[in-house]
């Protein structure tokens, strides 16, 4: 049952803090503070480079492993939709890695994909949530998200646990690839350790992103914004809101929005930034300025550290603790799905059902 909950998009976005520490239970060795990955058929050591497939937000989750495989391990990736990859064809050796992402492991888009990548005899790492699946009969290793069965069409658990798999998965790469000395691994275990907490701080903001939901569901189009790893986090909350509450949204890489849709702003748009302290903020804060000096209306989602500069030109925000920048995209796209839901709830929509969609999408 729902627990309580209004609907179970609501009970799965309050288990982000069990799934993200089930998950790492899975992954990190309590006594050394270290990854520990599943045995796997082949060596991480030993792969040139690696190729991202998934749909939806499973894709979203690939977009932000890609920034870590690269910035961590150093790892060249390629990534893209699973129902694209095949035109593309794109040329890979043997030894490359394909990595698919899927809560189900039924999507046809993304089994498909697996199936053209077998053909160029890359070894298959799943990261799964449903174990006992298609995907992963025809994988050669699965990686599990530990997220429990997800009953609402829109994903929320699945997403943060997926996050977690994919940074283990860049701390075990990078230390395979001699990228990581022992200090840096620490250090970013101890971020992914301390997120289950964060996680919980931000479930605690409900009332700050209610208020940001009324502004967003009185719209009719929603401008999302985000640089770097919180890009990907922009994408999800665009999807998200369109997915349950019917609201046109779109998101954009905020140094983008100058080269076009800068054009949109008035005060009819809202702008949803996610706008944390990383190391990319103050340009990130930049191009919000611009859209506010053109009558944008900025509803900002930062950090503590972010919050007194968002706050001189941000219409509302919700501030949730600084954390490491790794973690930092798990940790801010919690409350971006919980507005969606907020918005949908003040649209009287079905929230677990939304119209056309399904849970699982079993057409190419
Ligand atoms: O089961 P999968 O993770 O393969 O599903 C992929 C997408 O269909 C899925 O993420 C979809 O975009 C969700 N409804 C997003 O909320």
């Amino acid at each position: 049952g729902k627990d309580g909950y209004r609907h179970y998009m609501e009970k799965e976005l309050h288990e982000h803090p069990l799934v993200i520490g089930q998950t790492l239970q899975r992954m990190v060795d309590p006594a050394t503070r270290k990854v520990v990955l599943p045995e796997l058929p082949f060596s991480l050591a030993d792969v040139p480079r690696a190729v991202i497939t998934a749909c939806g937000s499973a894709f979203y989750a690939g977009m932000i492993g890609r920034y870590w495989l690269e910035e961590i391990a150093r790892l060249p990736v390629d990534i893209d939709v699973a129902s694209e990859l095949r035109y593309r064809n794109p040329p890979l050796d043997r030894h490359s890695l394909g990595l698919l992402i899927s809560q189900s492991g039924e999507t046809a888009d993304t089994l498909a994909a697996l199936r053209a990548l077998r053909q160029t005899a890359v070894h298959i790492l799943s990261v799964l949530n449903v174990e006992h699946s298609s995907m992963a009969r025809e994988s050669d290793a699965v990686l599990g998200t530990v997220a429990g069965p997800e009953i609402s069409v829109a994903s929320t658990k699945a997403f943060t646990a997926q996050l977690t798999v994919l940074a283990c998965l860049s701390i075990a790469t990078a230390r395979a690839r001699g990228h990581l000395d022992p200090l840096r691994e620490e250090e970013l275990v101890s971020a992914l350790l301390d997120l289950p907490t964060r996680a919980a701080d931000a479930l605690a903001q409900h009332d700050a992103v209610r208020a940001m939901a009324r502004v967003v569901a009185e719209a009719r189009d929603v401008l999302y914004l985000g640089r770097g790893s919180l890009f990907p986090v922009a994408m999800e909350g665009a999807l998200k809101l369109k997915e349950i509450s019917y609201i046109h949204a779109e998101a954009y890489a905020a140094g983008e929005m100058k080269h076009g849709p800068i054009s949109l702003i008035d005060s009819s748009v809202p702008i949803v930034a996610s706008a944390p302290h990383t190391p990319l903020f103050d340009k990130t804060l930049s191009n919000l300025q611009e859209a506010k000096a053109r009558g944008g209306r900025l509803l900002v989602f930062t950090d503590t550290k972010g919050a007194e500069r968002v706050s001189a030109i941000a219409e509302q925000m919700v501030v949730l603790p600084h954390v490491h920048d790794f973690v930092t995209p798990i940790l801010q796209v919690i409350p971006v799905q919980m507005l969606a839901y907020e918005v949908a709830v003040l649209k009287g929509t079905d929230v677990d059902q939304p119209r056309n969609l399904a849970k699982s999408v079993t057409v190419e």
